[in-house]
């Protein structure tokens, strides 16, 4: 065990009060973490939304050792291997509707997001509209940590710290609100006018100065938001009217955590372009990807020279041999054992089982969809985010983990989560929220 925590500088962590009081996890197998001292922890997050399959499964270990042993390395730029072509093909064959039809990789949801950002503003150019810069957000978003990301995404704390971000970017507001849609399983009725300021958007700086809009289906990070019915069929209708390319930002609703296998399957919305990370290696490989719609990257080809360089971008690791072949591995995963048809079974019973939570002293909100919920606590006065850390760490204590932003608790288990492991889950959370002031 380390016996000096102090040099790593941690992610989004509140360091000193971690290094005061640590959460090591030393160990995982398929449902479960095992702590430095020795417990098992449910996992109610598939780590950090990304180990949707369950940890350490034979078959990704096995492809990832076998990967590392016989090709460890090879340069993307003007080098390929065999991994990151069978990959593309397959990720662009289990796209519904046969629509997307090329891959661009990289290593996070971060690489994902700044690369689909600026496939959006070449694609115009090339195309002669070069006057195609601005990008349009929304408030709470979260598109990754990246100049680009941050700049599109909508959460302050992730932004204030960071100077002036990108210029030429605007936000679509979010479409939360407890008044009318508290306590909601799955999708909202009220809020799809929201979607209508993206007309007031572009009548504010001209359509011909927007090269995309990027949202994620259902926002994450910034705890668990649901759609409106019909909301992003709208925003798809604006930017079919405009030209306006549409980003939807998968990294967590990617790979069966709605019940389908992208959220682009589960609304029926198909956007141009949708960026993937986190579940498409079951988190056991760093690796993120843009999947483009057919005439994306043939406005390129058609374009630029041959013999030339059609994009100039991409990342010394972009289609890593280590990630394409957990990636490989983790699809045939997720096929064999029917993965995303399991999540979809799983859902009402999910549901069931989380709004039971409602009438727990704090929780003013509970929202869902897939195996994916957001339950909202009250904030104590003056101490926001208080009462949820709170709860993070009685959870742990008492043998689960969750993900908590601010007061807002987010779930979203391994998809072979069993029945009596979401009860499980449920009575762990629903005595800790009893306790905590
Ligand atoms: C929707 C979305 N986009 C992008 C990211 C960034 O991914 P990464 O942390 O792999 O850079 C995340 C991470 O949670 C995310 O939820």
């Amino acid at each position: 065990m380390p016996t000096n925590l102090e040099p790593y500088w941690m992610p989004f962590t509140a360091n000193r009060q971690f290094k005061a009081n640590p959460r090591l996890l030393t160990g995982a197998k398929d449902m479960h973490y095992t702590t430095a001292d020795g417990r098992q922890i449910l996992d109610g997050t598939a780590g950090l939304w990304c180990v949707n399959a369950g940890h350490s499964r034979p078959k990704i270990v096995e492809a990832i050792q076998k990967q590392v042993a016989h090709l460890d390395y090879a340069p993307p730029f003007q080098m390929g291997h065999p991994g990151a072509f069978e990959l593309a093909e397959k990720l662009v064959h289990m796209m519904p509707g046969g629509h997307f039809d090329h891959v661009f990789y990289g290593n996070s949801g971060s690489e994902a997001v700044e690369s689909a950002l600026k496939i959006a503003i070449a694609y115009h150019r090339v195309r002669g509209e070069g006057s195609r810069v601005r990008l349009i957000g929304r408030e709470r978003g979260y598109h990754g940590v990246g100049f680009g990301g941050i700049s599109v995404g909508g959460i302050g704390a992730n932004r204030k710290f960071f100077g002036s971000l990108l210029p030429g970017v605007d936000h679509l507001p979010h479409t939360h609100n407890l008044e009318q849609n508290a306590f909601t399983r799955g999708q909202p009725q009220w809020g799809t006018h929201l979607a209508d300021e993206l007309e007031r958007i572009i009548n504010l700086h001209d359509a011909s100065t927007i090269a995309a809009v990027i949202v994620e289906p259902v926002a994450g990070s910034t705890g668990v938001l649901i759609p409106p019915v019909g909301y992003l069929e709208r925003l798809r209708a604006i930017c079919d009217q405009y030209n306006i390319l549409l980003i939807f930002d998968e990294v967590i609703t990617g790979f069966g955590r709605l019940g389908a296998s992208f959220a682009i399957e589960y609304f029926g919305v198909i956007p141009d372009m949708i960026t993937v990370a986190k579940g498409i290696t079951n988190g056991t490989v760093p690796m993120g990807a843009v999947l483009t719609r057919k005439g994306i990257y043939d406005a390129f080809m058609e374009r630029v020279p041959e013999n030339s360089i059609e994009l100039f971008h991409g990342y010394t690791y972009s289609g890593h041999p280590l990630a394409c072949a957990a990636a490989l591995a983790t699809l045939e995963v997720y096929q064999e054992e029917e993965l995303f048809k399991r999540a979809n079974e799983l859902a009402g019973y999910w549901q069931e089982a989380i709004h039971s939570l409602n009438g727990l002293p704090h929780v003013i909100d509970i929202r869902n969809l897939g195996l994916v919920a957001g339950i909202e606590l009250a904030p104590r006065s003056g101490q926001p985010g208080t009462r949820g850390m709170e709860c993070l760490q009685r959870c742990y204590e008492t043998g689960l983990l969750i993900r908590t932003t601010g007061d807002i608790i987010a779930l979203s288990p391994p998809l072979m989560i069993q029945k009596d492991q979401i009860d499980q889950l449920v009575e762990i959370l629903g005595g800790v929220l009893k306790e905590v002031v």
